[in-house]
């Protein structure tokens, strides 16, 4: 474990507890990619650069430079000087000349992993590398940095520009890594969707040319993620090598993997070019956000808990990580906008019956809001629906013995509010053209401090005057007519950024003065779950979509690389709202338990049966809260592949308990159990079988169902970790499409 330059060799050795990364600078002036994987330790690694082959360095093999450019495999690859490849750096200079070249200058070795100014950024401790390149013609300085932790297989990434010029330097793109390696028998993994479906795995081949997802939208959408993977063509959960790229950033986003001529493949991800443009004044920096870089030889699965443990380990900041989050009621899909502070309370009082702890309020409490067209901006309590204002309803939840928590769209403007009557400039706008309106608003110039001040004071001041414990931080819009009346015509191309950094203010100012505050990032659903918005809330809406079934794919994407712990899911009322699909109350309850659980519908109006179900899903969300959030989770199955049923299991870190959650999307005909093969327990170790929500199984096996007699027999079995691993835990066919089952191990002390 540790970072360590070999003189003789040049070479840089970056090494974590399974994994190394190793760089050389060749010629004494290219920084070159030499190996990524499984831990080598041998300094002598420098040969597979490929420095006794043709072509090598121009100046050590007499070869012309076109050459070697176009195939040397470059740690950080320029733009304009040979490399044909995608870039990762194109400055302009003031006389227009675009292109840059580095060459390696000197190194450092840090026994810390700094912070990035205004950024979100892993902490803890750890080790980083700078390498300080530089391209004397232009003055620009590079600083490439690589951090790890001691207890993280993962790589962090950044870059750091300084101009040490005299002149201002037009930084036009600047990604903040690159991965130059043979193209093996790879594949492409990417994560995609739309609105109510996002981040949905998709696998596909990796041929020739660029392949990747990107988003110029202003966040990291619903559409496409910034996570990128390349894996082995015959991987799978628990085998094969990946290699993976995480943005810790929430805007727009390239990520890219290329084949090229020589078979070589090249990842890289960072900061979308298009719009983008940063002026490098004289003496100036800019830092671009960090990359998480992760290598699994064992398959998807060792990726996904590298990823899980990085970010409750060093990156998510909240004093909630670690902690139950109240279990909440919001009123979104139970009233939408008509509500009053009655209705409220109603749904406080009988929430309170079932356990439940905290009542949200959602959208239409302020202005005139009535309606998504209007009001935005205007973060006044309206006060003929919540009669008394704001404290008066808070302090009558609170009595109720619930806590209370709202909902702001802070970075937006409605075009119907007092706000955009008198700040029209305030709005993101390209002068001369008509706004494109989306959800009836537009977005918020945050490149402008005052901007970003009001919006502050807007959600502070209402924090300020009532007990207020959560709140759900929505942003309902992607960012289209990027032009600032504010910023002059050279920093146009630094609006999309700045709106980011100002988002990032605006949390970190929150998090400051409210330090007990937990909270929740939304947008739209989940078109801002990423990384960067972890660092500042702990957990973030995962999507509109709470169908059960939908959820399965939605959230086994999402879990793919975050935390349980950070997936905000809820039960839905039905018919669902967004499929129109019946579950059963059940399954939607085991699906929610996958994330930070609470409910969404009108519990004064549900049937009887559900709500009784209520209080004992909640006393499972007390029982498995802990395990859910801290344990390992294995994929077991995936609806997705077996288009019948849906299956994962979270392990403790002692491997002393398990929960397995198996969903029966559809009822087959004709077949009577199949094996789930469990993963990830002590193969040594004896475990008894638990079976939650027997009541419904005992009430079918008294029906004479012959299935529930026989799944509730293996209530209560003691079986090896091996036999369940290696053999598999036997699950009958129920009735009905939409089952689900939760399976409890214990340790046999
Ligand atoms: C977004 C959110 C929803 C809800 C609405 C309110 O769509 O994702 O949960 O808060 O806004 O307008």
């Amino acid at each position: 474990m540790g970072i360590w330059f070999h003189k003789e060799e040049q070479l840089f050795q970056i090494i974590t507890p399974n994994t190394e990364y190793c760089i050389q600078i060749a010629d004494q002036r290219y920084v070159g990619h030499v190996y990524y994987g499984k831990r080598l330790e041998d300094p002598r690694c420098g040969y597979l650069l490929r420095t006794g082959e043709q072509p090598f360095t121009p100046s050590v093999n007499q070869r012309e430079k076109g050459m070697f450019m176009d195939n040397f495999p470059f740690e950080y690859p320029t733009y304009g000087v040979g490399d044909y490849r995608e870039s990762c750096l194109n400055v302009r200079t003031k006389k227009g000349y675009r292109g840059c070249e580095l060459a390696y200058e000197d190194y450092r070795i840090l026994e810390n992993k700094p912070g990035l100014p205004g950024l979100p950024a892993t902490f803890g401790k750890g080790q980083t590398l700078e390498i300080r390149c530089k391209d004397s013609v232009i003055g620009l300085a590079v600083i490439l940095r690589y951090s790890i932790f001691d207890d993280s297989d993962a790589i962090i990434r950044s870059v750091s520009l300084e101009n040490e010029s005299q002149q201002p330097l037009y930084v036009e793109k600047v990604l903040s890594a690159c991965l130059d390696m043979d193209a093996e028998e790879f594949e492409l993994l990417t994560l995609n969707g739309s609105w109510a479906r996002e981040r949905c795995m998709e696998r596909s081949p990796l041929s020739y040319g660029k392949h990747g997802v990107s988003s110029v939208r202003g966040e990291s959408s619903h559409q496409e993620h910034p996570f990128l993977a390349v894996m082995e063509r015959r991987g799978d959960q628990d085998r094969g090598q990946v290699y993976a790229m995480n943005f810790v950033y929430s805007g727009n986003f390239l990520a890219q993997a290329e084949k090229s001529q020589f078979n070589s493949l090249r990842m890289v991800m960072g900061i979308h070019p298009e719009g983008f443009e940063w002026v490098l004044e004289p003496g100036g920096c800019f830092t671009a956000p960090e990359i998480v870089c992760v290598y699994s030889n064992q398959g998807l699965g060792g990726m996904s808990h590298i990823f899980h443990d990085l970010y409750r380990n060093h990156l998510i900041r909240s004093p909630y990580l670690h902690t139950k989050r109240p279990v909440l009621i919001n009123n979104w899909e139970a009233t939408y906008f008509d509500f009053d502070s009655d209705k409220l309370l109603s749904i406080a009082k009988e929430a309170k019956k079932s356990g439940i702890e905290m009542l949200v309020m959602d959208d239409g409490w302020f202005g005139h809001r009535n309606h998504d067209d209007s009001s935005l901006g205007d973060w006044q309590v309206n006060e003929e629906k919540l009669k008394g204002g704001l404290k008066s309803l808070v302090d009558n939840v609170r009595a109720e013995g619930l806590l209370f928590g709202i909902w702001f769209e802070p970075e937006m403007i409605s075009p119907d509010s007092k706000l955009y009557n008198d700040h029209p400039d305030w709005a993101f706008q390209l002068p001369g053209r008509e706004g494109t309106l989306s959800r009836a608003q537009y977005v918020l110039d945050l490149s402008r401090q005052e901007v970003v001040d009001y919006a502050y004071e807007s959600v502070a001041s209402i924090l300020r005057s009532a007990d207020i414990s959560y709140v759900k931080w929505d942003m309902n819009r992607q960012l289209s007519d990027v032009g600032s009346l504010y910023l002059d015509s050279t920093r146009q191309g630094e609006c999309f950024h700045r709106y980011v950094l100002g988002v990032y203010q605006l949390q970190e100012r929150l998090l400051q003065e409210f330090p007990d505050l937990l909270l929740e990032n939304c947008s739209g659903g989940g078109a801002r779950f990423d990384p960067g918005m972890l660092y500042y809330s702990p957990q973030i809406w995962c999507s509109d979509d709470m169908d059960p079934v939908e959820r399965l794919t939605i959230q086994e994407g999402t879990a793919l690389i975050y935390p349980l712990g950070t997936i905000g899911a809820h039960v839905c009322d039905c018919p669902n709202h967004t499929t129109g699909r019946t579950t059963p109350f059940a399954t939607r309850g085991h699906v929610a338990l996958a994330g930070t659980f609470g409910y969404e519908l009108d519990i004064t109006r549900i049937s009887k049966e559900d709500r009784e179900q209520i209080p004992g899903q909640i006393q499972l969300y007390h029982k498995y809260q802990p395990l859910i959030r801290e344990g390992d989770y294995y994929r077991i199955g995936s609806w997705r592949e077996t288009n019948r049923y849906d299956c994962w299991q979270v392990v403790s870190k002692d491997q002393k308990e398990a929960l397995i959650t198996y969903v029966q999307v559809l009822a087959e005909p004709n077949y009577h159990s199949r094996k789930l093969y469990l993963k990830g327990l002590n193969p040594q170790a004896e475990y008894r079988l638990e079976i939650e929500d027997k009541d419904a199984l005992e009430k079918k096996s008294a029906q004479g169902k012959g299935y529930a007699a026989c799944l509730l027999q293996l209530d209560g079995q003691v079986y090896s970790g091996r036999l369940l691993m290696q053999g598999g835990l036997l699950v009958q066919r129920m009735d009905g499409d939409f089952q689900s089952l939760l399976f409890h191990l214990v340790q046999n002390s």
